[in-house]
């Protein structure tokens, strides 16, 4: 994937702003959302700054990536060491020499962060760092906050490390803390007492258990074997999972597997999983993981928390992966927030962390979000705004995204399935023909707006509403594309399971596979509307024959998928026979995006709330697990390993207290 235009644009932008000529390289004409300045930043206070280096060699990692992905490529799945992944992404050394000098002669200790060497990190005065980037930070304060953040509008570059540094965070990103999952409007609301081991039909959306998943999806139940296939489950903002109420699901809901399987904790910046039996607020971790535990048998299962803000966060998950001697095989991240609140430098940046992860044949799930079209607007009042809301991480072309499905016969996709195009990240080609076949159904007259070049999402979707979940010893009902995602991160990790039993590689970076095998591996879900909770008059997509940014190019059909993987189905092809074709110049007319915004140089208020996993219904837990106990009995016990932490040993820098936004109660996830 090139960059080339948003870079030229980028570089357009270059001005001189001091005697030095400094570069501008980031700016938003004022603060987004709600962030309010509460004046400058206190000239002695001390800031640790991120750099991000330029790699040496990123378009030779992205055609080996798409090499090496693609099915039919004679290096299919020949997945990269992580030395080799080293090669392309580790800065040249006239790079390095570049930031080192501008260090030493500003009096800068700086220091390596990251295993691939493209990551240091500076502490420094606010006075110093408004000098030497022509900044000016400032002390910002949001209604949802408890805590202030430290932000600039502008950060510039002297010319001697332009092209050199890529991204120098915390500066231009403002990161909204969003949403309680629990606190906003749900999306189905339901009163059924009851918890049946498999899918009940008398509701229209079901009940989704781990054994009605299995049986829509056909997901086998008999345990993985391999212990060097670990699926790790990434929590953000405090979000913790409790080893209690995964027993108690399991119980529940696996009776066939060992309740006391738990998963092994990894703590990444300060992140921990206290454990409180009476835990009501950690729907997101709690969802993911036993939705994990309760999908991919015998798995191995790891944990990761992480703590920080978000954007630091998700950078420093990269990097802690790119460390990780025996990595995961399957990483799974039910969080995201509007591109525009990270700004395109560090959006692209995390994206190629993401690509260098996936190189080494990992694969990332990341859900599309649960604010439809209008990417976590979920709010009446903007309805009728037409400007569609693109959302990160699963924007990114590296990462594959999962959307939300709801009922069977047929299986549609639901309202609030996060779903459009990205305004960074250009239409990578494994998905081209597939976008292309949906943009030519889009009458003339669509009033959407959104960026009709841009990489398309989700890829892939599968059941989010419903999911019944213990929480708080509880059992309740929740939904969102935070439940698809885990779920469908465990069907990966089963069939790795048995590619790795056959001595073949895993599955790895999963979208060229996804597409190749779409018509046959997947089932198209062809009716839907994401106008989330505005209306259904509402302007937003629609799904339809073939891919769509509702449900992707549909839903898994397990055995389909592992005939794919294994080597022994014949190709799919993308079938767009029954799409409507009503005029080639569709495009044009749809794509109304302004180049300024792809440069994330603008000022739009992108920072938009998300609503995640919403509780849906709350039912006594001690009468189902009665019920279910008595009608199953406890069958066939499987063990997982225990608990264990591990730290990266490239220790990320630890951020001022006021940049943390993990002590802030409101989140964001889906
Ligand atoms: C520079 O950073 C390194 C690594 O953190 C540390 O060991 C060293 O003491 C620092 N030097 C100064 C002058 O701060
Ligand atoms: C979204 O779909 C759900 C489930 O079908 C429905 O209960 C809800 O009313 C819909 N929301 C809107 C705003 O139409
Ligand atoms: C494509 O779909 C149509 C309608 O479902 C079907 O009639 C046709 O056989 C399909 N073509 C291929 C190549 O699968
Ligand atoms: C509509 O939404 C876009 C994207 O968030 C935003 O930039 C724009 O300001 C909004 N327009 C209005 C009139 O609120």
């Amino acid at each position: 994937m090139t960059f080339r235009k948003s870079l030229a644009l980028f570089f357009s932008h270059m001005i001189a702003v001091s005697a030095r000529r400094m570069v501008v390289h980031e700016s938003l004409a004022a603060a987004p959302g709600s962030f309010v300045s509460q004046g400058p930043a206190p000239a002695t206070d001390m800031l640790t700054l991120r750099l991000a280096l330029a790699p040496n060699n990123i378009a030779g990692l992205q055609a080996k990536m798409m090499s090496i992905s693609t099915p039919g490529s004679s290096e299919h799945r020949q997945w990269l060491s992580a030395d080799e992944v080293k090669s392309f992404v580790k800065p040249s050394s006239a790079t390095t020499f570049a930031v080192m000098k501008f260090a030493s002669t500003h009096g800068l200790n700086a220091t390596v962060i990251s295993p691939h060497e493209d990551w240091v990190s500076i502490t420094l005065s606010v006075a110093q760092a408004n000098d030497l980037f022509a900044a000016q930070y400032q002390v910002y304060s949001h209604p949802s906050m408890s805590n202030t953040i430290t932000r600039t509008l502008s950060v510039s570059l002297p010319p001697e490390l332009v092209g050199h540094i890529q991204v120098i965070h915390p500066t231009t990103a403002f990161l909204k803390p969003g949403s309680r999952t629990g606190s906003t409007t749900g999306h189905v609301q339901h009163n059924k007492r009851a918890t049946p081991p498999s899918c009940d039909t008398s509701l229209a959306s079901g009940v989704m258990t781990p054994a009605c998943l299995q049986s829509i999806y056909g997901i086998p139940a008999t345990p993985a074997t391999q212990s060097n296939n670990a699926l790790l489950v990434t929590a953000y903002v405090d979000q913790s999972a409790q080893k209690a109420d995964l027993e108690q699901f399991l119980e529940l809901l696996r009776p066939d597997v060992d309740p006391s399987e738990s998963f092994t904790l990894l703590s990444l910046d300060g992140g921990n999983d206290p454990q409180n039996p009476s835990d009501t607020k950690d729907d997101e971790a709690n969802l993911d993981i036993q939705y994990t535990a309760g999908i991919a048998t015998g798995v191995p299962l790891k944990f990761l928390s992480v703590g920080g803000d978000f954007a630091t966060g998700l950078l420093d998950t990269t990097t802690f992966i790119h460390g990780l001697e025996d990595p995961p095989t399957v990483v799974s991240t039910s969080y995201s927030l509007s591109e525009e609140s990270f700004g395109f430098t560090l959006a692209s940046k995390i994206c190629d962390g993401y690509l260098a992860i996936g190189a080494r044949g990992i694969s990332l799930l990341f859900s599309s979000g649960d604010g439809g079209v209008r990417g976590g607007h979920d709010d009446i009042s903007e309805c009728k705004n037409n400007t569609f809301v693109a959302t990160f991480p699963n924007s990114c072309p590296w990462v594959t995204s999962v959307g939300s499905t709801i009922g069977f016969g047929p299986e549609t996709a639901v309202n609030f399935t996060g779903g459009g195009f990205s305004n960074y990240f250009p239409i990578p080609s494994y998905q081209s023909d597939a976008v292309a076949g949906f943009l030519e159904t889009l009458p003339t007259d669509f009033q959407g707006t959104f960026n009709s070049n841009g990489r398309g999402y989700p890829d892939v979707s599968l059941q989010g509403v419903n999911f019944q979940i213990v929480l708080g010893g509880e059992v309740t009902g929740v939904g969102g594309t935070s439940a698809s995602t885990p779920a469908f991160a465990s069907i990966i990790s089963l069939i790795n399971d048995q590619l790795i039993a056959a001595g073949k590689p895993v599955l790895g970076f999963l979208n060229p596979f996804l597409y190749y095998y779409a018509s046959t591996a997947l089932t198209d879900i062809t009716a839907g509307h994401n106008s989330g909770v505005c209306p259904v008059s509402t302007v937003a997509f629609n799904a339809g024959v073939g891919w769509d940014p509702l449900t992707g190019s549909g839903t898994p059909i397990f055995d389909q998928l592992l005939a794919a993987a294994m080597g022994v189905a014949a190709p799919g092809s993308y079938n767009d026979t029954n799409a409507v074709h009503t005029s080639g110049a569709v495009v044009d007319t749809v794509s109304a995006l302004s180049d300024d915004s792809a440069t994330g140089t603008d000022g739009s208020n992108g920072l938009v709330r998300k609503y995640g996993p919403v509780i849906i219904g709350l039912l006594s837990g001690n009468l189902v697990l009665l019920l279910i106990l008595v009608i199953l009995g406890v069958g066939q016990h499987i063990r997982r390993g225990g608990t264990a932490r591990q730290s990266s040993k490239y220790a990320p820098v630890k951020l001022r207290e006021e940049d943390s936004m993990s002590k802030m109660a409101p989140y964001d996830v889906e």
